[in-house]
């Protein structure tokens, strides 16, 4: 038998890409060439897009024209809002998210056309849609009709403002350009996997990122930002901390959420951004609650032996739960906003599986049993 990879493929390296580096030792984030701090720091996350689709930074022309392309394809055709309302209000958002994505592609008359220009196309058209999806998704479970995109407004001012109908704040859409920066690209992470290998077999990008979306949903990958913040309200005060970590953690057999990663065995470089903007939001907004419990239960695990020896560090979902938040995002919309960032990832990386494509179709060793024979339905 051949050898068996190690359990969850770990340190197996299944692709050469040019997206982005992730460097676990040393805690480093690169996308295409920019460290991770100066894109945080300066780039709109329509920069961000633009580079991680052509590999290399837009001038100013470029960028107004993505800005506003994505803006103008964001608007959803017709028979899509009228599908969004049929769906249970109780739905989980991201299960929403996976179905409308789905049903995008039949109203996209690129969908089955592979061609690097087609899918180009599709992905800021998928970037702007899934934006609109994620705000319209939350009237409407809401009772409140759905808002159109406005064409003039960058794509974190247009969430905020379908989301609330009002001019965009500038604190919350800051905050939601920040953290689509953040999100947009990480390697070969399980989501973006998912995505290459959908899209490997010749299948098209809107399966690939539904493929990406089912992938992300779960609370070992993007679903933990809503997982952090559910345990941060379950502690519920600072004080609290210390006895929630005792119970449930050192006697208990529970995970701190926002916590570990496969890759980074040093602090992710997007929670270092993310806990100084969640501690500059908190302040700004005289809460600090959330954002002490955070600090305080982060500090439990730096100072513990079990933490210390696995290489334990808060991941981007830990303080990017506090800053999402802060700003009064319901909490079950959490992991789509980590969709509404990733897409760019995964639709660049898509077009990168198509550049140099060929199936990926791993092996496995069969364990079962051999040499049964067959009995009739009736005598088993
Ligand atoms: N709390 C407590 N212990 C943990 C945690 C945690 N958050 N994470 C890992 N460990 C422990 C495990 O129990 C294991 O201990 P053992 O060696 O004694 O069995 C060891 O650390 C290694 O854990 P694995 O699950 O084998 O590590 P893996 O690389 O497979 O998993 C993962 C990484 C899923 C992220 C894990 O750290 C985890 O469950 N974290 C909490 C969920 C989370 O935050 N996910 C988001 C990741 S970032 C992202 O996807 C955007």
């Amino acid at each position: 038998m051949a050898e068996v990879a190690k359990k969850g493929l770990e340190g197996i390296v299944v692709a050469e890409s040019k997206t982005s580096l992730v460097n676990g030792a040393e805690g480093k984030l690169v996308y295409e060439g920019y460290p991770i701090e100066e894109l945080a720091e300066n780039a709109l996350f329509e920069e961000v897009a633009f580079l991680l689709w052509n590999g290399r930074l837009p001038n100013k022309a470029e960028l107004e024209s993505l800005r506003s392309t994505i803006a103008t394809e964001a608007a959803l055709p017709k028979e899509m809002i009228a599908q969004l309302k049929s769906y249970p209000v109780k739905a989980d958002p991201m299960a929403m998210l996976r179905t409308a994505v789905s049903a995008l592609a039949m109203y996209d008359a690129d969908s089955e056309d592979q061609s690097v220009e087609a899918n180009r196309r599709k992905a800021i058209r998928i970037t702007g849609q899934i934006t609109t999806i994620c705000a319209a998704w939350d009237r409407i479970r809401k009772g409140k009709e759905p808002i159109a995109p406005r064409k003039d407004l960058n794509l974190s001012q247009n969430f905020i403002y379908m989301l609330s109908g009002e001019e965009p704040d500038a604190t919350a859409s800051e905050a939601i350009n920040v953290y689509l920066v953040l999100l947009a690209e990480h390697g070969m992470n399980a989501s973006t996997f998912a995505s290459r290998v959908t899209v490997a077999t010749g299948s098209d990008m809107h399966s690939g990122i539904v493929s990406g979306i089912g992938t992300l949903k779960g609370p070992s990958h993007g679903g933990a930002n809503a997982e952090a913040m559910h345990m941060f309200l379950e502690i519920g005060d600072p004080n609290n901390v210390d006895a929630w970590f005792k119970k449930n953690i050192k006697e208990g057999d529970r995970r701190i959420m926002g916590i570990g990663h496969r890759i980074y065995k040093a602090l992710d470089p997007r929670a270092a951004i993310l806990e100084s903007k969640a501690k500059a939001l908190a302040e700004s907004s005289g809460n600090e609650k959330w954002f002490q419990i955070a600090k305080k239960l982060a500090e439990a695990a730096r100072a513990d032996q079990y933490f210390i020896e696995r290489k334990l560090f808060p991941n981007v979902d830990y303080y990017s739960a506090i800053v999402l938040y802060t700003i009064h995002l319901d909490v079950d919309m959490f992991t789509p906003l980590f969709a509404m960032a990733r897409v760019v990832g995964w639709s660049a990386h898509i077009i990168e599986q198509f550049a140099n494509n060929r199936l990926i179709r791993p092996d496995v060793n069969y364990v079962g049993p051999m040499g049964l024979q067959w009995t009739p339905v009736d005598q088993r």
